[in-house]
């Protein structure tokens, strides 16, 4: 393994009725006026909103409210809370959905407190962060991203078109809240694409060196073929409990940065959706699942012995009578119909992307990865998105 440091500031409190149990405890650390963040209502509709705020007037808080964050966050979003934050002087920032509304909160923490244009100084190039932002607590409303455990913000920049993340240890959550029964409501697809994004997380680990034998790996191992299971599951049987429980914790364990000690990353499949959400404003999930088959298919002779691994270790493909190479096709194959089989989009099209001239600016203006097991080159991204349309 590679060396490493080790640090997740991050106090998580997990299961049913978390939010009653702990959160009126919790408040108590910090001062009288919080910002209460969240998306397009779902919220609302599914109690979720009325539970917290009950708590918070129980508690004497001023609340400050910040709804309407998009699937997406911009920078624009971003800037509209920083500027209420301050303006109301915010104690703590409390943000409650999934990925979206976690991100545009972490950037908020940052933007109110720090001078000047912060997409220039921490999100077009890695920036230093010298102060303390706002803090940040959240409660999660749909699983996918990991966001509530680690300090990463995905946040889109319209003018630039940009969509890119940073992760910053000191934008983790002070604390987050996770109750799988407030994800019981999340419709099938919307489980499936955050299904897919845990299950992208972990292989985008998995898929880089080092080959030889580490813990990280097997971590991966272990939770994928629980992602799998569960998935199943949840889709079929949204009720589920355990399978909205197991795919919760997954999805934190799956970006708190334990599986990633030791290792390089991938993440070249996550630079392309990023592009392409930039381009279209696509589900992030969605966008996964159409990319991620075809992508695999043009590295996996690069790394042989972990996709075979993969086929073995995680689909349960028999190796007897295949070369070690039909054993990693295999896997790939595997997890392409696994991915219809959640009735996740397999092409761009199907993703309701109907221009296919966008592709060339998605292609320049990618990230390159340098923990692939193949470094892509622009041509080599434009034929994948081409091959995806
Ligand atoms: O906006 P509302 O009305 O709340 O509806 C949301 C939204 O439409 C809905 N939803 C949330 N809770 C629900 C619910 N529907 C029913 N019942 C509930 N309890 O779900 C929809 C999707 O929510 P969103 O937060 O947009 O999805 P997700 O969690 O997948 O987040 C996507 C964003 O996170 C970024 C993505 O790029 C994208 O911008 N990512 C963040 C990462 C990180 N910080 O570590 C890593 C990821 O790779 C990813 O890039
Ligand atoms: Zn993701």
């Amino acid at each position: 393994m590679k060396d490493f440091v080790f640090e997740n500031s991050t106090k998580v409190y997990f299961g049913k009725e978390c939010v009653r149990k702990h959160l009126p405890n919790l408040l108590d650390s910090y001062g009288n006026t919080i910002m209460l963040a969240y998306g397009g209502g779902s919220i609302k509709r599914h109690g979720i909103y009325d539970e917290i705020v009950a708590v918070l007037q129980a508690a004497g808080k001023t609340i400050v409210e910040f709804p309407n964050i998009m699937s997406n966050p911009t920078y624009a979003k971003v800037q509209e809370g920083a500027t209420l934050a301050r303006e109301r002087h915010v104690d703590l920032i409390l943000g409650v959905g999934g990925g979206s509304v976690m991100d545009c909160c972490k950037a908020i923490s940052l933007a109110a407190v720090a001078e000047g244009d912060i997409w220039e100084r921490f999100w077009a190039s890695s920036g230093t962060i010298d102060f303390s932002p706002l803090p940040l607590a959240v409660v999660v409303t749909v699983t996918g991203t990991g966001s509530e455990m680690n300090g990463g913000a995905v946040i889109t920049n319209e003018a630039s078109k940009i969509k890119t993340g940073r992760d910053y240890p000191q934008c983790n959550p002070k604390f987050a809240l996770l109750d799988p029964s407030y994800t019981m409501s999340v419709p099938p697809l919307q489980t499936a694409s955050g299904g897919f994004d845990i299950l992208s997380h972990i292989m985008e680990t998995y898929f880089s060196e080092p080959d030889e034998d580490n813990v990280s790996d097997d971590i991966s191992e272990a939770l994928m073929r629980s992602v799998i299971r569960n998935l199943r599951k949840a889709v079929h049987n949204p009720d589920d409990y355990t399978a909205r429980s197991n795919l919760m914790w997954a999805s934190t364990m799956a970006e708190n940065r334990i599986i990633k000690l030791g290792k390089k990353m991938d993440f070249q499949a996550h630079q392309i959706e990023h592009q392409l959400g930039a381009y279209t404003s696509c589900n992030h999930g969605c966008g996964l699942a159409v990319i991620s088959p075809v992508y695999y298919r043009h590295i996996y002779t690069y790394g042989l012995t972990k996709f075979a691994s993969f086929a073995r270790n995680v689909w349960q493909i028999p190796a007897e009578g295949k070369s070690e190479e039909e054993l990693a096709r295999a896997g790939v194959e595997t997890l392409a119909a696994f991915i219809k089989e959640l009735g996740l989009p397999d092409s761009l099209r199907s993703l309701g992307i109907t221009e296919k001239n966008v592709l060339k600016d998605v292609a320049d203006s990618c990230n390159i990865s340098q923990g692939s097991y193949k470094h892509m080159t622009t041509t080599e991204i434009l034929s994948i998105l081409e091959e995806c349309f």
